[in-house]
């Protein structure tokens, strides 16, 4: 018995040895993806979406942005090309610049609690929003779509942004490991929420306006540039358009089957945000790509 039971250990052992020369191997030659990101990565990750919302925002109802209202949260950071002042009535100014106000408070906010990065380059070019429509619609609008010309076209420009931002606080959360970080998504997630809401709001009063001169409801814009998101995160559905056909009528909250908001990760949010659809390839509102520890591996990753 004594030889076959020093031989099994001996197996065992070469085995083992095997098996961490292996692991070994596979973790210095194979690069994965930072799966456990810290509080820090994911707190930082969302400034991201905190500088272009509060730069349309600001810019859209003001005529000028952080380096104006607040210049140390831009940190030095390149303005932001094409931004300008938007024709909104009284009421959409006012919700916007309340909105853009709000995002000055969530920067403060992220940046008080973790260092963070100076603002990136961002692209809000009346440009790079006709491209995300006519990506939306698959051909290119005629005349191409102005975010800046009136109330509706700078609502459904809207309708692109918090959202995402919101899907990526519902992703982030579970994945947070100390009660600061939670507490402080938990307060990021109420007001995107809030945003995406009255948006939303906004439009639903008017769905089935045409929006001029392309004879397309704003259900449809909607439609549309939540199957755009849908597609671009290429991870299922967890975007619905105004139009989103549900047994009752009616779909002002984009939510799961339980009205649970949907989750995205990092990952998604770069695709959707980059138009690429794909977390390596820079675009969209970010010719440079994002900044922060997650969108820099994916970057580099090229
Ligand atoms: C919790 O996370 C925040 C943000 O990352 C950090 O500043 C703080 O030191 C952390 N607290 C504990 C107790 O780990
Ligand atoms: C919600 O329920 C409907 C009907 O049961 C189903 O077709 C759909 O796939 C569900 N959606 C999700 C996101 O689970
Ligand atoms: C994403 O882009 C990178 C760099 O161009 C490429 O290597 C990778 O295959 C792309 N991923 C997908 C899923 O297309």
């Amino acid at each position: 018995m004594a030889p076959n039971y020093v031989n099994r250990v001996t197996a065992s052992i070469v085995v083992l040895h095997a098996f961490l020369i292996l692991t070994q191997i596979s973790c210095s030659f194979v690069l994965t993806p930072p799966k456990n990101y810290s509080d820090v990565d994911l707190l930082e990750f969302p400034l991201n979406l905190e500088y272009l919302e509060a730069e349309f925002f600001l810019f859209g109802s003001l005529g000028h942005g952080l380096d104006v209202v607040a210049p140390e949260l831009a940190e030095g950071g390149p303005p932001p090309i094409g931004a300008k002042v938007a024709r909104l009535g009284d009421l959409v100014r006012d919700v916007i610049l309340q909105f853009g106000v709000q995002e000055i408070g969530h920067l403060r906010a992220i940046k008080s609690t973790v260092r963070g990065f100076p603002r990136p380059l961002l692209d809000l070019s009346k440009s790079s929003f006709a491209k995300i429509m006519d990506s939306a619609f698959g051909h290119p609008l005629h005349p191409p779509f102005d975010p800046y010309a009136n109330d509706i076209n700078y609502l459904i420009a809207s309708y692109v942004i918090p959202y995402v931002g919101l899907t990526g606080y519902v992703g982030a959360n579970p994945l947070l490991r100390n009660a600061t970080s939670k507490k402080l998504v938990a307060g990021l997630l109420g007001v995107e929420a809030g945003q995406d809401a009255v948006i939303r709001t906004l439009l639903y009063e008017r769905r089935a306006w045409k929006v001029h001169p392309y004879g397309v409801t704003v259900a449809e814009f909607t439609n549309r540039i939540s199957t755009l998101r849908n597609k671009l995160g290429n991870e299922g559905v967890k975007d619905e358009g105004l139009g989103f056909t549900s047994p009752f009528s009616g779909n002002i909250l984009s939510a799961d089957n339980n009205s649970l908001s949907y989750p995205r990760t990092p990952q998604e949010i770069l695709r959707i945000i980059y138009g690429s659809g794909n977390e390596s390839v820079p675009g969209g509102f970010y010719p440079k790509g994002a900044d922060g520890r997650i969108a820099r591996y994916y970057l580099h990753d090229t």
